[in-house]
């Protein structure tokens, strides 16, 4: 096959980073500052936040990450998702960068360097660079990196009229991946692309023996008809920090007339569709009502007063909890 001559242009290190600053000129992002164990600091400009194509988090998936709510300038629950980030290094065998303290003292500063005071703080560990294999390159360092961020965003009308979600189409993470928050998240894009492109809010990872799983980036919890909250056991979905800090506050609700229980069980779907309430749980979701799952109203297809209130509980703990961290910006 004769394939035509392309003059490919050979480029330095200033020709880079001007391209590097052109692709952020026609795509403008808001990122206000990431660090990086490879770089040695932090940079505030986003052509700046780059990673070596070779390190193994890029072209093999080995690397985790988690992410933090930054609220009013103060950092949400970061301990939980430091334990949870702490056990997914572990599950995935990938050297830590730095202790835990280490680790929260960058995480930490790095927020108070990008100056935002609401938004999200992700963080990933890295297999690191060196070579294109799959085990680590010899002699390689893991990377740290963390990026401040306005956080994800998602339309009003979830939280005012409520989602519509489908079953997906795409098989479950079996249960080490879903409890290992890797970045690995190509059956959570396919769920959500799914959705989309049938006119839906999100979709709902369905496991083999017919229980509830999670949706794309957030857990799903439901409130029964008898009034117990129930949300699915977490040893084949990821333990969401939000999922696991309401189901304690939850207990406040309980004798109120608004919940009669608080339960962590196997759901079988039949019985999730027969719920009083349905609800989507995440840090940047926080509390979402589902009105309609399958093309079927979830109760009177309204949202309920299950999810108003559960939403207030956590917004209250996130602006006046003991879970808070200040900032030193
Ligand atoms: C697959 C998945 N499930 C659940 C969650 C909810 O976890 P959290 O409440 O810690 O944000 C997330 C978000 O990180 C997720 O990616």
């Amino acid at each position: 096959m004769a394939v035509s001559h392309l003059t490919l242009q050979r480029l330095g290190a200033s020709e880079v980073l001007a391209s590097l600053q052109a692709l952020r000129a026609r795509q403008p992002v808001k990122y206000a500052a990431f660090y990086s164990s490879q770089l040695g600091g932090v940079v505030t400009d986003p052509a700046l936040m780059v990673i070596p194509f070779d390190d193994h988090i890029v072209h093999r998936g080995h690397g985790i990450f988690d992410t933090a709510g930054l609220v009013n300038g103060r950092i949400y629950d970061l301990e939980a998702h430091l334990d949870r980030f702490l056990r997914s290094a572990e599950r995935s065998k990938l050297a830590l960068a730095g202790s835990r303290d280490e680790m929260r003292s960058i995480i930490v500063n790095t927020a108070a360097a990008s100056g935002l005071r609401d938004g999200a703080i992700r963080y990933w560990l890295s297999s690191g660079p060196g070579s294109l294999e799959l085990s680590p390159a010899a002699g390689a360092q893991p990377g740290f990196f963390v990026m401040i961020f306005g956080g994800l965003s998602y339309p009003e009308r979830w939280y005012t009229e409520g989602l519509r979600v489908m079953t997906t189409t795409y098989p479950i993470k079996p249960p080490l991946y879903a409890i290992t928050k890797a970045t690995n998240y190509l059956p959570n894009v396919l769920m959500q692309m799914e959705a989309k492109e049938h006119g839906l809010d999100n979709g709902v990872f369905i496991d083999d023996s017919g229980y509830v799983g999670e949706s794309s980036n957030m857990n799903v919890a439901f409130i029964t008809k008898d009034g117990f909250l129930r949300h699915p056991k977490f040893d084949h979905v990821l333990a969401g920090c939000t999922s696991l800090r309401l189901l304690e506050l939850a207990r406040s609700l309980v004798g109120n007339g608004l919940l009669t229980g608080v339960e962590v069980c196997d759901i079988p779907v039949a019985d999730a569709r027969a719920a009083r309430e349905m609800v989507l749980l995440g840090s940047s979701v926080k509390v979402a009502p589902v009105v309609e799952w399958d093309g079927q109203p979830i109760s009177d297809g309204k949202p309920g007063p299950g999810a108003r209130a559960l939403l207030q509980l956590l917004e209250d703990d996130m602006r006046t909890g003991d879970r808070l961290i200040d900032v030193p910006y």
